[in-house]
């Protein structure tokens, strides 16, 4: 009952998915499951670290906490700043429109700092609620297909970080990677603490 298992004996009006098709969908699966998480971590981390009394208050109720301070990294940090699609159908919205093959870019990074949906956008406010971030996409067929796994695999490495605050610290400033697709971390210095073993 696994991923790759469903696309190996996918069916579609009787014809299988093509090795070749197998193999790009195996490459987005990684590319997209693995560039996003390891930033939003990052990011995630030198946020924690930044907000002290944020990271405080993670550390008093881990798990009352982290559902939100996982969903409020992601709209913070937006790991995927944009996508964009053809437009198929003639559609109006925002008092503007879209014909048929012209080209729109999604700008999550935008919509989740939105002040006319969040208050103080740019605060890391890991209690927001509610938090209607679009960092995994604004719904429908192609909403994030990973956003469960990023929740959990989050979930279970700040548990694991959180705890050990004096092993990681003197947190530098991330170094960006240039890019208008994916909010990426290139590094992000820190030292260990006395207590890491
Ligand atoms: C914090 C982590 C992640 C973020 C911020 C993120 C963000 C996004 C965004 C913005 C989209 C586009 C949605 C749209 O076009 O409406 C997307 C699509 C997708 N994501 Fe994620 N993602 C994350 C983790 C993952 C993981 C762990 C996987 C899989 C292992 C994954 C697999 C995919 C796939 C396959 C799509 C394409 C879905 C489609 O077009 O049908 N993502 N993701």
């Amino acid at each position: 009952d696994d991923l790759v298992s469903a696309l190996v004996c996918a069916d579609i009006d009787g014809e299988a998915l093509s090795g070749r098709q197998l193999g790009a969908f195996f490459s987005l699966l990684l590319v997209a499951g693995v560039e996003t998480t390891r930033n939003a971590i990052a990011h995630g981390l030198f946020l924690l670290d930044r907000n002290p009394e944020q990271r405080e208050l993670l550390r008093s109720d881990f798990d009352r906490y982290i559902g939100g301070a996982v969903d409020e990294i992601v709209r913070h940090s937006t790991p995927i700043i944009q996508f964009r699609r053809t437009v198929t159908e003639e559609c109006a919205l925002g008092g503007r429109t879209f014909l048929p093959g012209e080209k729109v870019a999604l700008i999550y990074a935008s919509a989740n700092r939105d002040e006319t949906v969040f208050t103080h956008p740019d605060r890391f406010d890991i209690t927001r609620s509610p938090n209607p971030h679009l960092g995994y996409g604004g719904g429908g067929p192609h909403h994030c297909l990973g956003a469960h796994l990023a929740r959990l695999e989050m979930t279970a490495l700040f548990r694991e970080l959180i705890d050990r605050r004096p092993v990681m610290r003197d947190l530098g400033d991330p170094g960006l990677v240039d890019s208008n697709f994916d909010n990426r971390v290139g590094s992000l210095p820190f030292t260990f603490g006395p207590t890491f073993t």
